[in-house]
């Protein structure tokens, strides 16, 4: 299982996150960007994140949380991103954004949010790297799991495999090893997570990894 591990912690500093995670076999520092309009909560800005990565070689998997993505792409795109996902409720021309972001040559990823049905999406899975479902509704960390994810997971992984594609699933949200135990199940590649990895970051990275 690859492991994405968010800094978004309300007692934890996110530069003590990170300087933590070169303990872990983490594959991804998850970053989450909130804009204030799209969610009601404001994240950092691209300059407080960059003191905040500093020169962890971990990779970056930036979570657009924002109405306007475009600039934020320019920004993260500077940074060792390795994939930068937008939602599919913040922006009209879905294309032209996966394109955006092609054009960096970084890779796409689309979040879905829980009022959002999976269908919806299903369309772009061809020209995407992966899909986030979100199981929580997007805005802060701490929040718990919600169940319905787990047929949108599998409804997901089902059309992904009638398309015959590689397209990967990643889950944000209330994961621990319970709800991550799951999602495996429905097929997830990729699990995303801040409170239950801040608890006992080394330890619980690995909990995840070997799920
Ligand atoms: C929520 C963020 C998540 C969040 C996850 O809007 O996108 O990445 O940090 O936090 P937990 O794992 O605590 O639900
Ligand atoms: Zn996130």
């Amino acid at each position: 299982m690859e492991v994405s591990v968010s800094i978004l912690s309300n007692s934890i500093s996110a530069r003590e996150i990170v300087k933590d995670l070169e303990k872990t076999n983490c594959d991804y520092i998850h970053v989450d960007i909130m804009d204030g309009k799209f969610v009601e909560n404001k994240t950092w800005t691209f300059s407080q994140i960059k003191k905040i990565i500093g020169d962890s070689m971990i990779p970056l998997d930036v979570h657009l949380m924002v109405k306007n993505p475009k600039p934020y792409v320019d920004d993260y795109a500077l940074l060792n991103t390795s994939i930068i996902t937008f939602h599919y409720e913040a922006v009209n021309d879905i294309s032209d954004m996966i394109d955006y972001i092609r054009n960096y040559g970084l890779k796409v990823g689309l979040a879905i949010n829980p009022d959002t049905e999976v269908e919806k999406i299903y369309p772009y899975l061809k020209s995407i790297d992966q899909v986030l479902v979100m199981s929580v509704y997007p805005g802060r960390s701490g929040q718990t799991f919600i169940e319905d994810s787990l047929e949108k997971i599998r409804l997901l992984k089902e059309e992904i495999n009638n398309q015959n594609l590689k397209t990967k699933l990643s889950v944000d949200g209330g994961i621990n090893n319970e709800t991550g135990l799951l999602c495996k199940q429905m097929g997830i590649d990729v699990l995303v997570s801040a409170s239950y990895l801040h608890k006992d970051l080394v330890n619980n990275t690995m909990i995840l990894k070997k799920l």
